[in-house]
């Protein structure tokens, strides 16, 4: 095999394991609209797929305006199909989750609508920067 080959490969294999480790769960919880005011940007509006998290990735402020894709990997609770299966969401966060939140990521209703039924009220997912 050549060099460049085994170079490619190994950036590979390197882009995938950076992937997987970045990709972390927990629960998401949503709340209803008006997204606005938020503890990041006041009352300046960031638009409806937003989400507070919680002190462990709140880092004093340092989580404000940054972006997570968020996809559903199943139930919290009881509801029998809570995930919308192959679907993911992008969110910036611009709020803090106050303890005792009840999940990492507090998502918008506009976007937890999209990876879950909002019945569910509270769902396991996956989240990647
Ligand atoms: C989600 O965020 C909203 C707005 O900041 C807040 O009022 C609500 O209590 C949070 N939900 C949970 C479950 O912590």
């Amino acid at each position: 095999m050549g060099i460049e080959m085994r170079i490619l490969m190994m950036v590979g294999l390197v882009l995938c394991l950076t992937t997987v480790v970045h990709a972390a769960q927990g629960n998401a919880v949503y709340y209803k609209p008006p997204y606005t005011p938020s503890a990041c940007f006041g009352n300046r509006n960031m638009g409806r797929m937003v989400a507070g998290v919680s002190k462990e990735l709140w880092n004093d402020k340092k989580a404000c305006g940054r972006k997570y894709k968020v996809r559903c990997i199943g139930g919290a609770n009881e509801a029998p199909h809570p995930c919308h299966k192959g679907k993911s969401v992008v969110v910036t966060v611009v709020d803090f989750c106050q303890p005792p939140c009840n999940g990492i990521l507090n998502l918008s209703q506009d976007a937890f609508d999209v990876i879950a039924d909002r019945d569910a009220g509270k769902v396991r997912v996956e989240y990647t920067q």
